[in-house]
């Protein structure tokens, strides 16, 4: 994984481009009780149906099979080729694949009724601008689903005890290596409520984290030990992960845009794009958004 500056004074981004995540993270890396576990959060948070959804920093569509109850699907990443292996795993059909930075969403006020970040925020410098163009996006009283890094969960705590680590107690994020953050659970309340997001129902993930407890336990029988602890957990969250169902707190007409007017243009704001022969053209800035490979273009 690379930096990419974002330009113009824009926060650095994580760049996963032409990066082999899936099989270096997930795929025989034993991570499948990480994997089931976020399952069964995502599951108990995530609005069963809904007309269209957003996932921000989808990647290669590891989660994408849980939204089978939504009719338009769109996943958008700052990485193309996470994008074009979802896509040639998952099809055209309900999907619509997104390559932009979150920190210029290209999507019109009320574009979704649901969106879904997950293992994307311990990325971000600038919360309140990301959470900003997801509060934009979402419809009045739309969901919003987010995971995030625990600062404060039970090892980083036994660490701080041991005079091993940083002060998980403290508000402020903690970046335990470039571009990766974790955050403490009032400090991202406080940020999804300015943002006008009022955080409705959480839940403590990934407590039973451990290498020794992995070895010695399937991971079916770790998954469904955690399912039974997030919720009871969820007000203390001692777990590696915390997700956090939010809702649009913004008033006025839940109608969402129609698909002709999903996009606006990232360089020159919201205005509307219209669609030309192979993408899109800011009727504004005159800008030019290809589409390459089936992904919508927008960086
Ligand atoms: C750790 S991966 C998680 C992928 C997926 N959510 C999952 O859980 O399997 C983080 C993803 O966030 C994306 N990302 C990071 N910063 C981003 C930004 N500013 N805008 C859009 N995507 C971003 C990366 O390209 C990468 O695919």
């Amino acid at each position: 994984m690379g930096e990419a500056m974002g330009g113009d004074g824009h926060p650095p981004i994580c760049d996963y481009e032409g990066s082999s995540y899936r099989t270096d993270f997930w795929v025989g890396q034993g991570r499948e009780y990480e994997d089931g576990a976020e399952r069964v959060a995502l599951r108990r948070l995530l609005p069963p149906t809904g007309r269209r959804l957003l996932e921000i920093g989808a990647g290669f569509g590891r989660l994408a099979d849980l939204y089978a109850g939504y009719e338009r699907v769109i996943l958008l990443d700052y990485s193309r080729s996470q994008l074009e292996y979802a896509r040639s795993r998952l099809g055209d059909e309900r999907f619509i694949y997104v390559a932009a930075d979150l920190y210029r969403l290209p999507l019109a006020a009320n574009a979704v009724d649901t969106a879904v970040m997950v293992r994307v925020l311990h990325h971000l410098t600038d919360v309140p601008l990301a959470l900003g163009h997801i509060a934009r996006a979402l419809r009045p009283q739309g969901a919003f689903i987010l995971e995030f890094a625990n600062k404060r969960h039970l090892k980083n705590i036994a660490r701080y005890l041991l005079r091993r680590g940083a002060n998980p107690f403290t508000r402020e994020p903690y970046e335990f290596t470039e571009l990766h953050y974790d955050f403490h659970p009032a400090w991202v309340r406080e940020q999804l409520n300015d943002a006008g997001l009022r955080p409705q129902r959480r839940l403590s993930v990934s407590l039973l984290r451990a290498g020794v407890l992995k070895r010695a336990v399937g991971a079916d029988l770790l998954v469904a030990i955690d399912g039974a602890f997030q919720r009871i957990t969820a007000p203390l969250t001692p777990g590696a992960s915390v997700f956090v169902r939010s809702v649009a707190k913004r008033a006025g007409d839940p109608a969402l845009v129609d698909e002709e007017r999903l996009f606006c243009c990232p360089a020159c704001g919201d205005t509307p794009l219209s669609r030309v022969a192979e993408g899109h053209r800011c009727v504004g800035c005159g800008a030019h958004w290809p589409i390459v490979n089936g992904v919508h273009v927008f960086k």
